[in-house]
């Protein structure tokens, strides 16, 4: 079944991920892509709205992205946010002038009736980031918003149904700002709230039986949520035909992969082997304690593993990747520096004798990811489970990787982890974990002098990996993980808290 979908045309802003999680949430489809698409493409998405994000140019300056006028003549309504409003108003006749003082952060606006202020309060705080303003509007706009610095904070032409706002409708700082947004689908576009992720089961099941027929799939699953609920869709689909392979590199957390083996295969019923190769991954990482080193290792040793399980399976017809929607997204910044060498199993189909790739879940963000884990029965640890990078426990201990040292790191995080969810802080933060330091310290323990490891808390609170910031646990909750962990954990007598933000810091340690 088809169902409706809104353009969101990416003009570089930063939230602009966040306006498209935004739209999904209120049931409709939408995708976020480059601001440059040409206006047949626009008529050919067919949209039942479309919406400008906001970005850092000057819509005044030469080279700054800009839009064809005919869009504004197709009949489809048009959201501009910040500057996307701004380019509204310029490129229909209206004037956007440097202001004298710039507005950031919270700002007071009153609100005048329209259809997207519908149900708004008169005076409501909003989001601003903008050193632009608007000093005219084209003709047929009328004002809708205004602040103190700003004419023109929210304006629409009612008759076109053409509206821009200054602020950002997105973010959480924007009070009942969902709810602009929700006027814009519902009472402007007359979005119908087709997306929901029942529906989204629904069809899948039914596109990947239609796709698959009786052939034969793959998939490398690595437990994590994006493979165990690409692995599920197939598997409602197309049972035994799915075969899954799960690569234990001896680099999981404490019960990981009895928990993958009981949830998939013995609670599912799914195809799934588990393929023990610990002991090749820790003989290849001995001696080895460069970061880089370590992860091109573990990324090379994990394919060999998956082929060699691959080859006993023999040719297959399509391969399952856990692919999401931030991953296929087009940024209209233009790619970003390779910080680190992320491994992950993308790597692997030049290994595979396969003929093509099934992506199910390359239209949905993190959050709808976890609502089809739900909707399909998952267990909530497999479904809210944290993200855990592909080199596993490896980047977490500082220097070479021993045994002694992956036990002590295990045990240390099953008790951090254990007390995180005692707390309920388990939703709320987006990663924690302990990281043994490569650095010993001086302690006492009943009378004895020890010299033991360092053991670093992390925990960060982040939307999406890009940025983070430290997690404030309280410090009653710290003081119980710090006293289990030196009790209960051989070779540890001291913890340190990480309260490094991303940026400068990574949220892992390597
Ligand atoms: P950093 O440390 O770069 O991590 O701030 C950002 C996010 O990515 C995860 N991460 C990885 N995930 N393979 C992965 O699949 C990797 O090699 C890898 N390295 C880091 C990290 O846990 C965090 O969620």
């Amino acid at each position: 079944m088809e169902h409706q979908k809104v353009l969101i045309l990416d003009f570089g802003g930063q939230y602009n991920q966040l306006i498209a999680r935004r739209v999904r949430e209120l049931n409709v489809f939408c995708d976020l892509l480059p601001c440059d698409m040409s206006l047949e493409k626009i008529k050919a998405y067919n949209p039942i709205g479309i919406i400008f994000t906001g970005g850092p140019n000057s819509v005044y300056e030469e080279g700054s992205p800009r839009i064809d006028k005919g869009v504004f003549e197709l009949g489809i309504p048009v959201l501009g946010i910040c500057y996307g409003c701004q380019l509204m108003a310029h490129t229909l006749g209206g004037v956007v002038e440097h202001a004298t003082t710039s507005e950031y952060g919270k700002v007071e606006v009153e609100y005048l009736p329209s259809l997207i202020t519908k149900e708004m309060p008169q005076n409501a705080v909003c989001w601003m980031s903008h050193t632009d303003r608007i000093t005219k509007l084209p003709e047929g706009f009328k004002m809708i918003a205004k602040s103190d610095n700003c004419p023109f904070a929210a304006f629409g032409d009612e008759e076109k149904k053409l509206y821009g706002v200054q602020f950002h409708p997105e973010v959480n700082h924007t009070f009942m700002g969902t709810q602009i947004l929700k006027n814009f689908l519902y009472e402007v576009c007359k979005a119908q709230g087709d997306w929901t992720m029942s529906n989204f089961v629904a069809n899948q099941i039914a596109a990947l039986k239609a796709k698959i027929g009786d052939k034969k799939v793959l998939c490398a699953m690595s437990g994590g949520v994006d493979s165990a609920v690409a692995a599920t869709l197939v598997h409602k689909a197309v049972g035994d035909q799915l075969t899954c392979v799960f690569v234990d590199h001896g680099l999981l957390r404490k019960y990981e992969a009895e928990e993958v083996m009981s949830v998939f295969k013995d609670g599912l019923g799914m195809n799934l082997i588990k393929a023990d190769d610990g002991e090749e991954f820790l003989s290849r990482l001995e001696g080895v304690s460069d970061p880089e080193r370590k992860r091109k290792i573990i990324g090379e040793q994990f394919i060999r593993s998956f082929e060699k399980q691959a080859k006993a399976i023999g040719k297959v017809d399509f391969l399952v990747q856990g692919t999401i929607y931030p991953d296929v997204i087009e940024s209209g910044k233009g790619k970003s520096a390779v910080i680190k060498s992320h491994h992950n199993v993308g790597g692997l189909p030049s290994v595979v004798d396969f003929e093509e790739i099934v992506e199910p879940l390359r239209d949905l963000f993190k959050d709808e990811v976890r609502k089809v884990g739900f909707e399909l029965g998952l267990p909530k640890n497999v479904v809210m489970r944290q993200p855990f990078p592909g080199p596993g426990l490896a980047i977490r201990i500082m220097g070479e990787v021993t045994k002694e040292k992956l036990e002590t790191l295990r045990d240390s995080d099953y008790i951090l982890r254990d007390e995180i969810a005692k707390a309920g802080l388990d939703t709320e933060i987006w990663q924690y974990f302990t990281v043994i330091t490569n650095s010993k310290t001086v302690g006492v323990q009943g009378d004895f002098r020890t010299y033991e490891n360092v053991v670093a808390i992390r925990a960060v609170t982040s939307l999406d990996a890009m940025t983070a910031d430290w997690a404030r646990i309280p410090y009653d909750v710290l003081e119980t993980i710090s006293t289990r962990i030196v009790n209960e954990v051989k070779h540890v007598n001291r913890i340190v808290y990480d309260i490094t933000s991303k940026p400068p810091a990574t949220i892992e340690w390597e």
